[in-house]
């Protein structure tokens, strides 16, 4: 796998992360994604899995429109999100734990509902992190993908080679993590899109 480059970075930036413009634009991306993801969920999710969760701001928002949910989980691989994230957790059914998506560190079968925001794009083994998400996930569960997907990042992956920075190879890793029908929406500006998709029955 190649190196886990960017989370150092985030782990000195914790404290600062939800100030700004850049936090207001993080949180706003957040609330749309609760938004989308409960309107995607045919029946309430009880269990509930953000993968690159920061400093747990859409758990909390979770936690307040879900009562239903039994289980808000969120992983993170900087050390310093996850000690905010519990630090201001607001609510019992909420978990945190440090790790990264390429090894989630739950049993097959945890979590109804997986989301990730704005994280995907940081996972240095995006195949593998997909694979996670699926094994997590029982069959027939929903995952939630946020990120900058479009092809005016075409350019940028002469930087980033290999980046699933747009929808069509977004959608190669996600079928062939074991997620069927994807299904894309537009969720802020003109780059950040939500796939939206079911974990395939049976598990492959
Ligand atoms: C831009 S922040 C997004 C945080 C939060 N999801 C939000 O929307 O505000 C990206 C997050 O992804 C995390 N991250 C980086 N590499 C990761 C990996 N391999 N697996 C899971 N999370 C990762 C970082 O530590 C950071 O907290």
């Amino acid at each position: 796998m190649p190196p886990h480059r960017d989370i150092a970075a985030f782990h000195e930036r914790a404290q600062r992360y939800e100030d700004g413009w850049l936090g207001r634009l993080h949180r706003e991306i957040a609330d749309r994604t609760v938004t989308l993801a409960l309107a995607e969920a045919a029946v309430p999710a009880m269990r509930v899995l953000d993968v690159g969760c920061g400093t747990g701001y859409l758990l909390r928002r979770l936690a307040d429109r879900c009562p239903e949910t039994a289980v808000l989980a969120g992983v993170d691989p900087a050390p310093t999100m996850i000690e905010l994230a519990e630090a201001t957790s607001c609510d019992e059914r909420m978990r945190f734990s440090i790790g990264v998506a390429e090894h989630l560190p739950y049993p097959e079968d945890a979590f109804d509902l997986v989301v990730s925001t704005t994280s995907f794009d940081h996972w240095s083994d995006q195949a593998a992190g997909l694979v996670e998400c699926a094994r997590v996930m029982r069959p027939g569960g929903r995952l939630v993908l946020v990120d900058q997907f479009s092809a005016w990042l075409t350019p940028t992956l002469l930087v980033r080679r290999g980046k699933a920075r747009t929808k069509r190879r977004a959608t190669r890793l996600l079928v062939a993590a074991g997620f069927r029908s994807p299904e894309w929406h537009d969720l802020y500006a003109v780059i950040i899109r939500a796939a939206t998709a079911t974990r395939s029955l049976p598990r492959r």
